[in-house]
């Protein structure tokens, strides 16, 4: 694992925004993943600024976000759908045709993960997949105690989590959620992965995702058997590490 650690958020913010469009110059069909929440909300916006101010040729690139919500309309402003429109691809007016996402509602989501991640296959495969990872060392939406050898499904949520996802979503209780997202046997699939932390908050699950063993207790431990893994820090992020 390349670990790669920024001065202050407004580095980190620039080198993660530089990483997605350096891909896209590297490859113009670039299939790149992407991650939504507040570690990724300042990477998108800067790709968006610097795409407004000297456009760059994203024509070809395809892209996908590692998870999704069910149960939801596509519209709703918490969908990661949304998210990632409103916060990047609407502003490089990428077409649904070249963002491949799960429906949010079906009424078989076992059918609606097997074909996004058929899609992302069609297409290649991921060159670039960005993650953050979660308090409990999840990735997507893969909690601890997911078999490394899952595929994209949809994982339980645990009580915490779902709580967060409620509260900044504004999905009410009561209104039921799912959590579709690509395995880790998928995840691990992706050509390069960016792990990307910043915040003190995140520092001991750093540490445990880095130094500690290899663990599905720990989601994002496997990331050290990636052949082509960066794990982009904040210098508080890195704090234990
Ligand atoms: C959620 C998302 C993940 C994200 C994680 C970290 O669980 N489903 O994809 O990586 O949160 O979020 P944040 O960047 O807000 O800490």
């Amino acid at each position: 694992m390349k670990i790669t650690i920024a001065e202050n958020e407004k580095q980190f913010d620039e080198i993660a925004a530089w990483r997605i469009i350096g891909q896209i110059l590297e490859k113009k069909n670039s299939v790149i993943g992407l991650s939504t929440g507040q570690t990724t909300t300042n990477m998108h916006r800067i790709v968006s600024e610097l795409y407004g101010l000297h456009p760059f040729d994203v024509s070809e690139a395809v892209f996908f976000n590692v998870d999704e919500l069910t149960n939801l309309p596509r519209s709703y402003a918490g969908s990661c759908y949304a998210m990632i429109r409103s916060q990047l691809l609407d502003h490089l007016g990428v077409p649904d045709e070249r963002f491949l996402m799960p429906l949010t509602e079906s009424d078989d989501f076992e059918l609606e993960s097997r074909k996004f991640e058929d899609s992302i296959r069609q297409h290649g495969g991921a060159d670039l997949q960005i993650l953050g990872i979660g308090w409990n060392g999840h990735i997507g939406i893969n909690q601890p105690g997911t078999p490394f050898g899952s595929n994209t499904w949809v994982s339980p949520m645990d009580e915490i989590f779902e709580a967060r996802v409620r509260r900044e979503t504004g999905v009410p209780d009561g209104h039921e959620l799912g959590g579709l997202t690509l395995g880790i046997k998928t995840i691990m699939q992706s050509r390069r992965i960016i792990l990307a932390a910043k915040g003190v908050h995140k520092a001991e699950i750093i540490r445990q995702a880095l130094q500690g063993p290899v663990t599905e207790a720990v989601p994002a431990s496997v990331l050290q058997l990636h052949p082509n893994c960066e794990v982009l820090l904040d210098r508080e992020a890195a704090d234990a590490v």
